[in-house]
């Protein structure tokens, strides 16, 4: 499979990674490239839900219906299904590495960051969870990954 393809992980998969995917999505669609995105959670406490309604807002204002999206937990099966993996934050890259399988040769294992490790400026950085916080922490995620998002897409152009 050639096909590039990117898994964003958060904690719960209604809030910063439903937005990573989107922008991704959507600046995927603008280069003309065809990737396999996806999002997942760390946690599965929301798996079946529909992303925050403050998330679904967010998207709405730039144009992109996210409200079928659908919460899922991170599973081991992903690190061999995805080419890159990105962690919103750095507890989310931990618990990623917990469950990262053991290498195994003649596998093209998932490589493993985090997002704003991408951005000029923003390395070690977090998306800061917007979970607890307002409209306004959801806009700061939104610039956050779509600015990680435009780096991804410049870099396979
Ligand atoms: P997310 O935000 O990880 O960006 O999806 C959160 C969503 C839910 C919870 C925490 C963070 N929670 O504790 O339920």
């Amino acid at each position: 499979m050639n096909q590039p393809s990117v898994l964003f992980v958060c904690l719960g998969n209604i809030c910063r990674s439903p937005l990573a995917e989107a922008a991704l999505r959507a600046e995927a669609i603008a280069a003309g490239l065809a990737i396999s995105i996806d999002s997942a959670g760390t946690g599965g406490w929301h798996a079946g839900s529909p992303p925050d309604p403050r998330a679904i807002a967010e998207a709405e204002r730039h144009g992109i219906d996210i409200s079928h999206y659908r919460a899922r937990q991170v599973q081991r099966e992903d690190f061999q299904n995805f080419g890159h993996i990105y962690a919103l934050d750095q507890q989310n890259l931990r618990d990623l590495r917990r469950i990262e399988p053991r290498r195994l040769l003649g596998r093209s294992p998932a490589r493993l960051g985090l997002l704003m490790d991408l951005v000029p400026g923003r390395a070690g950085t977090a998306v800061i969870d917007p979970y607890g916080g307002t409209a306004e922490d959801f806009a700061t995620t939104w610039d956050d990954v779509s600015a990680a998002a435009r780096v991804i897409i410049s870099r396979m152009t």
